[in-house]
């Protein structure tokens, strides 16, 4: 069984444990409903550090009033056992007063890196996520944190703001999993109903055309415009961006980019997915 964590003085004892047998410790925050992409950030930090602690908590700031929190899929117990199976050792679940005890009062925020693609569309969401992100990795204290690159701006921000605030855990960026039709796993893809199910496996299938056609040197605006129309011709309601940016700033690329990355984000339905791989 995992063990479950709930407060600080839990997570410190936890690592004072590890900490007297000399081991390394791995973290990967999540928000729960498990699924293979977080799984393999788990094994990917067992194979890494001696020790894994998963933290699952569905952070209210990081939602917008008009969005999903609260009917963002819970099911600890379930999460539990899935990660008993990979052999993670504990589970952080705090409550909402444990995170945010009721004179909480810090924001932290980031600048450029939060200026574009998904800042423009959810403004508010990244200083959610790197206020919940700062206090976890601070209270949890591992050697390396695991994030995926399926939320490929969020991995930016959080090695960033690592840097500038000199958090001593190493952020370690892994490859997205998909499925066999190449759509990213996510918790949200639960929402889709089995008609929108083989349009959303298209999404990534419009990327990979716009990386070949980037490498055939297209124009960036051409191969921009036909996958909007794309997306819309096939049953996708809105288009958030999907573009071709430099892979570090995420801003347009210019002649210093050293590399590209394809982002995408788009509305199936009430679902919204996003996407993104490398174009070089
Ligand atoms: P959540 O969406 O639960 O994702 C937790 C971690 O799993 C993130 O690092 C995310 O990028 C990674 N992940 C999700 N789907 C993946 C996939 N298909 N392949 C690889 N990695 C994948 O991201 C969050 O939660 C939150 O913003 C959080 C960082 C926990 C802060 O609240």
């Amino acid at each position: 069984m995992v063990e479950i964590l709930k407060t600080p003085e839990d997570l410190r004892a936890f690592s004072k444990n590890l900490r007297a047998q000399n081991k390394t410790l791995g973290f990967v925050p999540t928000m729960g409903a498990l699924h293979e992409g977080h799984l393999t950030l788990a094994r990917t930090a067992l194979e890494n550090c001696d020790a894994c602690i998963i933290s699952i908590f569905v952070n209210p700031k990081q939602f917008a009033p008009h969005e999903d929190f609260d009917r963002y899929p819970r099911q600890l117990d379930k999460d539990a056992e899935l990660l008993a199976s990979v052999g993670v050792d504990a589970v952080f679940a705090p409550d909402i007063e444990v995170m945010y005890p009721k004179d909480f009062q810090t924001t932290v925020s980031l600048s450029e890196i939060t200026k574009p693609l998904e800042g423009e569309f959810r403004p508010t969401h990244f200083a959610g996520v790197s206020t919940v992100v700062t206090r976890l990795l601070l209270l949890v204290g591992a050697d390396k944190a695991f994030f995926g690159e399926k939320d490929y701006q969020q991995l930016r921000l959080i090695k960033q703001l690592a840097k500038d605030l000199a958090i001593p855990t190493e952020i370690i960026g892994v490859p997205i999993v998909r499925e066999k039709s190449g759509l990213a796993l996510s918790s949200r893809n639960a929402y889709l109903s089995a008609e929108e199910r083989p349009i959303a496996d298209q999404l990534n299938v419009i990327l990979k055309t716009m990386a070949s056609e980037f490498k055939s040197g297209d124009a960036i605006s051409d191969i921009e415009h036909r996958a909007a129309q794309k997306l819309l011709e096939i049953g996708f309601r809105k288009i958030d961006y999907i573009t071709i940016r430099d892979a570090e700033t995420l801003l347009p690329p210019t002649i210093e980019t050293k590399s590209h990355r394809i982002l995408a984000a788009a509305f199936l339905g009430k679902t919204r997915l996003i996407d993104n791989i490398s174009a070089d």
